[in-house]
């Protein structure tokens, strides 16, 4: 199994209106601040979301399910994005949204399936013979092009790399050069260069540099210990998707013929069950033998009433397989049909077993004092100035339709108040901008209204 390499795949967040949720804003006892961390009220479900955490964390919920349940702009998905901040970088977390499922190229239950490996993780500890230290020393020796034509080619590379006990110079393979490139190392960086595979791992910039800019997102990390040329307990995170994904591609070489075959066959390559089957087994190997640890993570799946009664089943079944993430679902929808199915009603469309099987967390709408909160936060973190006056003017349109409306007409606003050359939004934007435009609550009143109007 090839696992040396494997580039992370993990989804980027479409988390643009989540933003400034920065975690679930709890005190040490596990009790919410009523604003804390981005987030406002919502208090009882919060600490229960801290105590869902607190259990991933520790390993207990492998399997399990929780259920996100209320009215829509309720903040259900905003704290299972506090959940994810909470866990932090290291447990893996999938999000997806119900209806991603439905697709003409790839069957629903595939889906499900890449996105529930997408929320396993496994940390593999190794001991591996590596060279360390700080970089002192890059430069790459060229020669002429041995093809002849332009150009020169790195023939080596020359490298200094720095400890607290000594420095040591190598002389290493054009190709590592490459991975250096692509790490982006620098003189004063702190690197190791795994002796085997001669892949190169950047950890972060020397401390001895860390007051070079204020400013710089950088991670500093100390001079290392010991000899430049050691043996180092290197961890690395992935998870089974990536493992799935490194292994599933065509392993041909960089030369052209590999390159055309590519080409000329542009299927995409497929994870079997076969392959999947196969990585299990070796992963279960690697734990078995103190290598890997599992680190189960959270698999979120938002608007699960999307899902239809094939994806329940099979969800339902997966759960119970030992390698199974924790599953966050959110829904705002009360007793409906379950989809695919003629006739069976249950609540928030999910069938009873499973239903039977889920811990409830309940949203509760905001108060307007709540919404106003929330509004000013979202107005600071998109920058825009907004007067004391209109602010309680738009937590009554949130009020009378939803918080995710309200703060919706935050952009809305300022240009408005823009084009009529103020620096604030003002209650007349506000207004004006209400009637420009229409919540989902009016618009279905219009529309029923004006049914005869409109083509069936
Ligand atoms: N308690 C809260 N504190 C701060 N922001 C919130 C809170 N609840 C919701 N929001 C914000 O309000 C908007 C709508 O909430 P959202 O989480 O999308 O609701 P839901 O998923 O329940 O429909 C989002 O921008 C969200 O970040
Ligand atoms: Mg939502």
């Amino acid at each position: 199994m090839k696992i040396e390499e494997v580039k992370s795949t993990t989804k980027t967040l479409r988390i643009a209106t989540h933003s400034h949720v920065k975690g679930l804003g709890l005190d040490e006892s596990g009790y919410a601040h009523q604003s804390s961390a981005g987030l406002v009220g919502q208090e009882l479900a919060r600490e229960a979301a801290g105590i869902v955490t607190d259990m991933i964390k520790s390993k207990k919920m492998a399997g399990r399910a929780v259920l996100l349940a209320g009215p829509p702009g309720t903040g259900k998905t905003a704290i299972a994005l506090a959940i994810a901040q909470e866990l932090g970088s290291k447990v893996p977390f999938c999000p997806m949204v119900g209806s991603e499922v439905y697709s003409t190229e790839i069957k629903k239950t595939e889906v499900l399936m890449e996105n529930f490996r997408r929320a396993i993780g496994l940390r593999i500890k190794e001991t591996k013979e590596v060279y360390e230290g700080e970089v002192i020393e890059l430069t790459p020796a060229e020669t002429e092009n041995p093809m002849g034509g332009y150009g020169k080619t790195v023939s080596h590379v020359v490298i200094g790399l720095k400890t607290a006990k000594g420095t040591k110079q190598l002389k290493l393979d054009p190709s590592i050069y490459e991975s250096l490139q692509k790490e982006k190392v620098e003189v004063g960086d702190v690197i190791y260069i795994e002796a085997n595979s001669g892949a190169v791992k950047r950890q972060g910039r020397s401390d001895a540099f860390a007051t070079e800019f204020d400013l710089e997102a950088e991670e500093y990390v100390p001079l290392p210990k010991g000899d430049v040329h050691k043996k180092k307990e290197v961890i690395q995170d992935v998870t089974l998707h990536d493992l799935d994904i490194a292994n599933a591609k065509p392993q041909g070489g960089q030369d052209i013929m590999a390159m055309m075959g590519q080409l000329m066959k542009p299927r995409k390559t497929e994870i079997t069950d076969k392959l999947r089957k196969e990585i299990n087994k070796v992963v279960n190997k690697y734990i078995d033998q103190g290598i890997a640890e599992l680190v189960p993570g959270v698999l979120f799946i938002d608007e699960v009433h999307m899902l239809d009664i094939e994806c329940f089943t099979y969800l339902h079944r997966a759960l119970e397989s030992s390698l199974a993430p924790i599953v966050i679902f959110a829904t705002n929808r009360g007793k409906c049909t379950i989809k695919g199915t003629e006739d069976v009603i249950s609540p928030h469309g999910i069938p009873l077993d499973l239903l039977d099987r889920l811990m409830i967390i309940r949203t509760l709408p905001y108060s307007q004092e709540e919404m106003s909160q929330i509004i000013k936060i979202r107005a600071q973190i998109e920058r825009i100035d907004i007067s004391d006056e209109s602010l309680q003017a738009l937590s009554e349109v949130g009020v009378k339709t939803t918080l995710r409306y309200a703060i919706q007409l935050l952009t809305p606003g300022s240009l408005l108040a823009n084009i009529n050359g103020k620096q604030l939004i003002g209650r007349e934007e506000v207004e004006e901008i209400n009637e420009l435009f229409f919540d989902a609550k009016s618009s279905a009143k219009v529309l029923s209204e004006q049914e005869d109007k409109y083509m069936k």
